[in-house]
């Protein structure tokens, strides 16, 4: 493998276009590591890359959200967009441009790529009935519309699904629905939409998911969604609507989602008018150009099936591959704001270095869809033994030699030039792990080099032999080779951790960012003084930055509408009175659970079995993202006892358990004084 004969390949990569519409937090970090290693290294092995990412700004969360603010959206997703470019830029995310979706490259692409998909008969018209806010005069989307589950009559739940018996339904069989965003009781309007006939697709996309462009995970998926049946997909929104009018139409505007991804294709249109360079061989069929996606699986319908349908409807090129990773969870939790755990990027960056995070993420990342833990323990201890343990380490017990006793000159021959050779001989299968995303494994590699660096500086120990006259040349040999082997490893990590890298260059006077530079060793070869390249991290440190991320919650839920980071409206109780009469009704008792498990295909639930004092009861509970089964189990809490049963979809309930807390993982069953025992009522 050598530079000059690799064949250089032109690659478009992209994240996920972040919503305007809140922080970023080290959630989204994953991803944009993993895309920006991913850019670094083919850049290090000579492709030419274009490296593009850009905020998704359109939508009814942001639209409302400004409001609530008294800005426009266009301000507000201005603002938004500028945070979170300083925020990447802080984790050293090298994208080559930053867009946004509301710019009128990506308008002009959309509409034109809609009037093909038109024109080639993709586009149906459907009359659907829709809620309609008549004080806010605005149809609502499904999250804006609250009442109680028609299915458990559970109270303040969102008008697509409940969290409390864990069914999905229509906004329309909510029942006593209220508007989440004026309070109003809607009404049912009838609108015209607009939808991508995807069935028409269907083949093609059959014939791609199996072109060797998913993960097989991935395809297996789609396997499934291709049996469940593809449905037609709504791409109209009715105004007042954040975003593009629909040309040819009265007053339609895209749906973000018909938008977002046009912006990948946007940003680089933009990007190729300000280089004078052509758009049109990136989109064409029949050039070798690669379009590659990097994105989580919770979007993966968008970019598996609607995106490359749009792309193929529109006679342009499908995407290369569409790589996905799974979520994020700290400390084997999801991420969670009361515990502190839920980190604003730019709170990680006020406290902490950038590559710590970075090669942590490296470290666990491999190519399967598989969520990452970020244990805070383990980052730390893993930080500091790897990076500052082994990798600096090598450099700092050579510098010191070579910069005193040798006036800063490497010598002209290594001591053990075919322990240069075997770290050379690795080269191409690292960078292979690399390239096939199989970070985890590249890196384990790497570290086991790095050992051997360290073993053969301590075999020759030059802190011993610089005391004999004799030896001197030997030393200055040695530490040449131990500085050189730093080289390398740091080539290699030049993709990881970036930040350390420009540092460790400046060190040793030469340019890390090229993979094949390494196969030339540096002889007689002038270095810099060396200054300490990374601290190490400190437990007190990553306390202090939970401990302020706990504050950062604090700040947020003061405002009324919040959006959450995956655009969502967040939960918003609409409050409602009951007189002491109701209150009365309501049977609570004291409960054992004696058994519990998860439900198979829900999301949410556990099936909880409640020993009543005698009497057992089987309830459904939407617990699960906070609880394990075997947690819950010899538990005492509390029940409604006098519910009428409920036929769900996996069998009868038979009452309800009381829990605490926001939802999510921040979810916490009642837990009755330990005197209390089962059958007890509570008054
Ligand atoms: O899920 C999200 O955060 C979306 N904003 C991602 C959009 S990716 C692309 F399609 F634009
Ligand atoms: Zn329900």
């Amino acid at each position: 493998m050598s530079g000059s004969s690799q064949n250089k390949r032109k690659i478009l990569i992209t994240s996920a276009l972040p919503y305007a519409s809140g922080s970023l937090h080290l959630g989204h970090l994953v991803e944009h590591s993993q895309s920006d290693i991913w850019a670094r290294l083919m850049r290090s092995l000579g492709h030419q890359v274009k490296y593009l990412c850009a905020d998704d700004a359109h939508g009814t969360p942001i639209m409302l959200n400004a409001e609530k603010q008294g800005m426009t959206p266009e301000a507000m997703v201005d603002g938004i967009r500028e945070e979170h470019w300083r925020d990447l830029q802080g984790f050293g995310v090298s994208y080559d441009h930053y867009h946004s979706t509301h710019s009128p490259e990506n308008e002009a692409l959309v509409s034109e790529i809609y009037l093909k998909l038109k024109a080639a008969g993709h586009i149906k018209e459907k009359v659907i009935e829709q809620y309609f806010d008549p004080e806010k005069e605005m149809f609502l989307p499904d999250r804006f519309v609250k009442g109680n589950c028609p299915k458990c009559g559970a109270d303040d739940q969102y008008g697509d699904n409940c969290e409390v018996c864990g069914s999905t339904y229509d906004s329309s069989e909510v029942k006593n629905p209220k508007s989440a965003v004026s309070g109003a009781i809607p009404v049912l309007k009838e609108s015209k939409h607009l939808f991508v006939d995807l069935k028409q697709f269907e083949s093609m996309l059959k014939e791609w998911v199996h072109s060797g462009s998913l993960q097989t995970e991935v395809a297996n998926k789609l396997e499934e969604w291709f049996d469940a049946g593809l449905q037609s997909w709504d791409i109209s929104r009715d105004a007042p609507y954040f975003g593009f009018k629909i040309p040819e139409e009265n007053n339609k505007y895209f749906y973000v989602w018909m938008d977002a991804p046009v912006g990948y294709l946007a940003c680089l249109k933009y990007v190729c008018d300000q280089q004078g360079e052509a758009f049109e061989p990136w989109v064409d069929r029949h050039t070798n150009h690669e379009m590659v996606h990097f994105i989580g699986k919770d979007i993966l319908y968008f970019h598996s099936l609607f995106w490359p349908a749009m792309l193929y409807g529109a006679g342009m090129k499908l995407p290369s591959a569409v790589y996905v990773h799974g979520f994020l969870t700290v400390n084997g939790t999801k991420m969670s704001k009361s515990r502190g755990t839920f980190i604003k990027a730019s709170t990680y960056l006020d406290h902490l270095n950038p590559d710590y995070l970075r090669y942590y993420f490296a470290a666990k990342l491999s190519d399967g869809v598989v969520d990452i833990d970020l244990n805070m323990d383990d980052f730390r201890q893993r930080v500091n033994s790897d990076l500052v343990g082994k990798v600096v380490n090598i450099a700092s017990r050579c510098a010191g030699f070579i910069n005193k006793k040798f006036n800063s000159k490497l010598s002209g021959t290594l001591h053990n030039q075919a322990l240069y050779d075997e770290f050379l001989s690795e080269s191409q299968a690292i960078a292979v792990l690399f390239e096939a995303r199989k970070y985890n494994a590249a890196v384990r590699q790497i570290m086991a080099l790095a050992d051997k660096a360290n073993q053969y500086i301590a075999d020759m120990a030059p802190w011993v032999a610089i005391k004999e006259e004799v030896q001197v040349e030997e030393v200055h040999q040695v530490c040449s080779t131990g500085i050189n082997l730093f080289r390398v490893l740091m080539t290699w990590l030049s993709p990881v951790i970036p930040f350390t890298a420009r540092k460790a260059e400046h060190f040793l006077n030469a340019s890390l960012e090229d993979w094949f530079a390494i196969e030339q060793p540096l002889y007689d070869h002038n270095i810099n003084q060396f200054k300490p390249l990374m601290a190490r991290i400190e437990a007190e440190t990553l306390e202090q930055v939970m401990e302020i991320s706990k504050q950062d919650l604090e700040v947020k839920e003061t405002s009324v509408i919040k959006v959450e980071s995956n655009g969502q409206l967040a939960k918003d109780p609409i409050n409602n009175q009951i007189n002491f009469e109701d209150f009365a009704k309501v049977d609570l008792r004291v409960v054992k659970i004696v058994a519990a498990e998860a439900v198979e295909k829900a999301d949410k639930l556990l099936q909880l079995t409640l020993d009543l004092g005698g009497e057992t009861r089987r309830v459904f509970a939407g617990i699960k993202s906070a609880y394990d089964p075997e947690q819950l189990i010899g538990k005492h809490t509390v029940m409604v006892a006098n519910l009428a049963p409920r036929a769900m979809r996996f069998g009868v309930s038979e009452g309800m358990v009381l829990a605490a807390g926001p939802g999510g993982e921040d979810l916490f069953i009642l837990e009755p004084h330990e005197g209390a025992q089962p059958g007890m009522r509570i008054k």
